[in-house]
This record gives C-alpha cells, structure tokens and sequence, in this order.
C-alpha cells in the first residue's frame, strides 16, 4: 500500500492531530508489512498560495504561450502526481476558525486542479481521482462535530468527492483545550480507534 501521509499543523510537539496520525501509521506498519509512505508536511512547510501566473497556466490546457507559464505548475504537478500515485491518503488536519487551517487550504488548492484531478464535461464536472480512500483525522479545542460550527468535515467531504475520493473516515479529537486531562483523554480515546481502524484499513 501506498500511503500519502499528509500533517497540516503549524505546532510541532504540542500538535494532537500529528500525535494522531504518527498512532495511526504506526498500527498502519503493522497490518500492512509492504507501506510505503510519502509525508507531505504542509504544516510547517506550506504550499505556496496559486497565484495569477497558476490560474493562466492551469486553464491553459498545456497551450503555454510562453514556457515560464510551465513553471507556475511546479508545486502542483509535484504534489497532485503524489495524490493521482497513491493508494490511500491520510490528512492530519487541526481545526482553525472552523475550518481547515490555511496551510491544508493551500495544499487543496493546488491538487485540485482541471484536466488533472477533475474535468469539466457538457455534463457538468466529472472527478478524475479513482480507487483510493481517505482517513482524517482531525483535533478541536471543541466539541464541534455535528453542529453548523463544522465547516472541516463537511467541507473535506465535498472537495474530496469532487475529485473523486467518497470512501472517507472521519476520526476527530474533540474538546482537547479544556484540560491536560480531556486533552490526553481525548487522544488516548481517538488512539484506539486509529488502531482498531488500521487493523482492518
Ligand atoms: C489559530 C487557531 C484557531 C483555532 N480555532 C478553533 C475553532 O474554531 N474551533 C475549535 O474547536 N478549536 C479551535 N482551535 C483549537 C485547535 O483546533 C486545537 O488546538 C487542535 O488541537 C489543533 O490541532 P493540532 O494540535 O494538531 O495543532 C484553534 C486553534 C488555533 C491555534
């Protein structure tokens, strides 16, 4: 299995969602004894935002006027090429302002992208991205899940469907801000169901 492992916090040791999904990859070695990983650490190193330049180039069709238009693709080819070659994908994704934080935004925003990983047909568009499922795992200071403050889920839901990936597992740590303890319980809860998730993912 190929595993394109993807942390989006800024936060290094104190991050619940990196804790998560390093439990998750771990129990993940165990069942599958051929992984291989390919980290994607948009958290401390972000995609970089799309710009004039990547908007030209992406809805150019591969008709570059000039070939500096190419260049403005560089991070997108790289990064959708890991998503279109994996199996099976893993977000890390801490909630921010009820949502994604902005560095998962950017890595959205790069992937999706015409005639790569979606198309746009007379019929409307048509998601280009096949057979592969999704885990994410997400952290709240919270309690979230379920109420109209939770633009993550849903939101992860519709772009990922759009491209093509339906077969989501959501696993969330919630309420992680009210104490040291709700925080290690809420780690040591959603852990166990990593686990129990790995054994048969
Ligand atoms: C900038 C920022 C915005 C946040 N916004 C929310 C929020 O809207 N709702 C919430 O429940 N928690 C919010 N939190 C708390 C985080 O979701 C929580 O700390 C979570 O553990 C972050 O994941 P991480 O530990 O992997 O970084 C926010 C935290 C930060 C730093």
């Amino acid at each position: 299995m190929k595993l394109l492992h993807i942390d989006a916090s800024p936060r290094t040791v104190r991050s619940v969602t990196r804790k998560l999904s390093a439990v998750f990859v771990s129990a993940l070695r165990l069942s599958h004894t051929d992984l291989q990983v390919t980290h994607r650490d948009v958290g401390h190193n972000p995609p970089p935002f799309i710009s004039d330049a990547w908007i030209g180039a992406a809805f150019a069709q591969g008709d570059f006027e000039d070939p500096s238009m190419k260049g403005a693709l560089h991070h997108s080819d790289e990064l959708a090429s890991e998503l279109l070659t994996c199996d099976a994908l893993l977000i890390a994704s801490p909630m921010h302002n009820f949502h994604v934080s902005a560095s998962l935004k950017a890595w959205i925003d790069q992937v999706v992208r015409t005639d790569m990983t979606f198309k746009i047909t007379e019929e409307g568009p048509v998601p280009l991205v096949r057979g592969k499922k999704a885990l994410v795992v997400t952290s709240r200071g919270g309690f979230v899940a379920g109420t109209a403050y939770d633009f993550q889920e849903p939101y992860l839901r519709t772009i990922l469907g759009f491209i093509g990936i339906t077969d989501v597992t959501f696993i969330h740590a919630e309420g992680v801000n009210s104490s040291d303890q709700d925080r290690d319980d809420a780690i040591t809860t959603a852990s166990v169901k990593l686990v129990a998730l790995a054994e048969t993912w």
